[in-house]
């Protein structure tokens, strides 16, 4: 330690010593003077350069776009909030604080009474509510919950995914939502293979729910009629089937784990007819018109993901008689013709949604 000292302390006698002789050291001295002036600039330089370095290397995504390669795009970044501000400029009051599904406290301890009757409202089915909640389950999965980010893709079910290669693009979201008896078995190229909910009511219930669905798929119950409680109680509590009712006769054996049955909370259905469609709540009795499963999907991933894509949604022109409407069956337009949705009028709102980019068509990339 001393040996370094006196050697320092030399070196600087040294060269002191030798300045105004030799004119070899007057460059090297100069250059010291000038530094020692201007140390306060040369340190708040060098300040400003950590920061500036520390600012990029602090966040990890800076860093990686820095040194490394850009990041790849969307998987880094998630626009949190941005779904919520824009689905409130379509949606008047808006609000994330509905639960998902139908929960047993809301029928046992307070008895909720809700304005509408099915399929906007609870009103006079609580009873059948109470028995089915009870072998329900109602709560959102942990693996939901604790994303970060909710990158969600509601699958249609229209032709336009035949041969559509975009089965690895779907099973890529954090939530892949699916629509009725829409098969994945057989389709997995085209719409691939991961489901996080399905939407379905009785009479759309014609599907394997253990081969088209994951062991932890939500299989979620959207009632449109008092009977479709009574339907799901028969057949998880194995009863007497009942088979009036329907407008067509639904499945009498349904192999599903009661674990992965929800009950959609109506309120998504109120908000769809009342706010996406603008239907006339006041005159419900008039108005015939009900709205598809697949705007009620929409319309829930508007409640609770951070990104809404959709895929596969749209059907042909009205003048198109020929042309199939999904792409696992054979039927046309004219098999719409009977039924309560209006599909020119879903259209001109989800055509409302894409331009205010709220949801993304996915099938345009
Ligand atoms: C929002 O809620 C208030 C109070 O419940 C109601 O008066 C108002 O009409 C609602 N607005 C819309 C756009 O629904
Ligand atoms: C899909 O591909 C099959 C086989 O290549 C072809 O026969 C069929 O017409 C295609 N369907 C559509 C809708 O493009
Ligand atoms: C369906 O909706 C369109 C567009 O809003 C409307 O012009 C048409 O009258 C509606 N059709 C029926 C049967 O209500
Ligand atoms: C989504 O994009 C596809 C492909 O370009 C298009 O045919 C379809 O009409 C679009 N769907 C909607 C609902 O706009």
């Amino acid at each position: 330690m001393e040996d370094s000292g006196d050697f320092h302390n030399s070196c600087e006698v040294t060269s002191s010593g030798r300045d105004e002789s030799n004119s070899h050291w007057v460059m090297p001295h100069l250059l010291i003077k000038m530094l020692s002036k201007s140390r306060w600039k040369i340190l708040a330089l060098l300040v400003v350069f950590a920061v500036m370095v520390w600012y990029y290397t602090s966040w990890e995504e800076r860093y990686i776009q820095l040194f490394y390669f850009p990041v790849q795009e969307e998987k880094s970044v998630c626009p949190q909030g941005e779904v919520e501000k824009k689905t409130a400029l379509l949606i008047g009051n808006y609000t994330r604080d509905h639960p998902l599904f139908l929960q047993l406290k809301d029928y046992f301890w307070v008895k909720t009474i809700s304005p509408y009757e099915l399929p906007y409202g609870t009103k006079g089915s609580e009873d059948v509510l109470l028995r089915l909640l009870a072998i329900t389950s109602y709560s959102v999965p942990e693996t939901i919950l604790s994303m970060k980010c909710r990158r969600c893709v509601v699958v249609g079910n229209g032709h336009r995914l035949k041969n559509s290669s975009m089965g690895e693009a779907i099973n890529k979201y954090d939530v892949v939502i699916r629509l009725n008896n829409a098969p994945v078995y057989g389709y997995e190229q085209d719409v691939g293979s991961k489901t996080t909910m399905r939407l379905f009511y009785p009479e759309s219930a014609h599907f394997n729910p253990k081969r088209e669905n994951n062991p932890d798929t939500l299989l979620v119950l959207v009632p449109f009629k008092p009977m479709d409680f009574h339907w799901m109680e028969s057949i998880l509590n194995d009863k007497k089937r009942v088979r009036k009712g329907f407008w067509k006769q639904p499945p009498l054996i349904w192999d599903a784990n009661p674990e992965q049955v929800r009950i959609l909370n109506p309120y998504f259905m109120e908000i769809t007819a009342a706010k996406l469609l603008n239907l006339p709540m006041k005159q419900l009795r008039k108005v015939k018109q009900k709205p598809t499963t697949g705007l009620l999907a929409i319309t829930l991933a508007l409640h609770f993901c951070d990104v809404v894509h959709i895929a596969g949604f749209g059907y042909p022109d009205s003048g198109n008689k020929k042309q199939t409407i999904h792409y696992y069956e054979q039927i046309t337009l004219k098999s719409m013709a009977a039924s309560e949705h209006n599909v020119s009028h879903e259209a001109l709102a989800i055509k409302k949604m894409l331009e205010l980019r709220v949801v993304k068509n996915l099938t345009y990339f």
